[in-house]
């Protein structure tokens, strides 16, 4: 599939076959959104991955339930991925010319929009989920409380064959030259 397509396919898939996702295919969407643009070359970014069912069902019941309805599909999700942000944590050869500008989270954002669109390549679907009780998912996991959790994603395989037509803002709303 050519890069333009696969921008067009990629969407948020909420759900899933009952099937398990190889770690070898996850591995493959975690290489390319290892490769992700970051600030000076941060990198500021460590992907948990969870798929064995005892972790799984916790972290589910932190991303789903009462306060968190919007998300009840990740009870579906055959695995999911906590996306910690390292925040400012430049590499040594850079400490010298940092300004301390924090773009640790635009960081995270980029890796993640490259391992979603590997994964539409290998035909799994994926969710970003914003909304979840990071503090209990953090415990769980035994993230660091000065470390940041704003993403996860759910990822398996689609249960659907189709999925509601993308509706996009007006073209000119999004994009100009020159000017605003
Ligand atoms: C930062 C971020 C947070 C999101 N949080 C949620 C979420 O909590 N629950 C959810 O169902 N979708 C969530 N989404 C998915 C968006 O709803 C989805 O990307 C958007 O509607 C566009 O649809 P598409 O991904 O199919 O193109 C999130 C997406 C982003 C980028």
């Amino acid at each position: 599939m050519d890069f333009s397509t696969l921008s067009k396919e990629r969407r948020s898939i909420r759900n899933y076959l009952d099937k398990k996702v190889d770690r070898e295919l996850i591995d493959k969407c975690l290489d390319v959104a290892l490769l992700a643009p970051s600030a000076r070359n941060s990198q500021p970014w460590k992907f948990i991955v969870i798929d064995e069912e005892q972790v799984l069902s916790k972290i589910k019941e932190c991303t789903s339930d009462d306060d968190y309805h919007l998300n009840l599909f990740t009870r579906n999700a055959p695995a999911m991925v906590a996306v910690v942000n390292e925040g400012l944590n430049y590499m040594p050869t850079n400490r010298g010319k940092m300004k301390g500008d924090d773009y640790s989270k635009s960081d995270v954002g980029a890796a993640i929009a490259m391992f979603c669109l590997k994964a539409a390549e290998l035909s799994l679907g994926t969710c970003i989920i914003g909304s979840f009780d990071a503090k209990s998912v953090k415990e769980l996991l035994g993230i660091p409380e000065n470390k940041g959790l704003d993403l996860m994603i759910t990822i398996g395989y689609p249960a659907d064959d189709k999925i509601a037509t993308k509706v996009c803002k007006q073209r000119e709303n999004s994009v100009s030259y020159n000017k605003y």
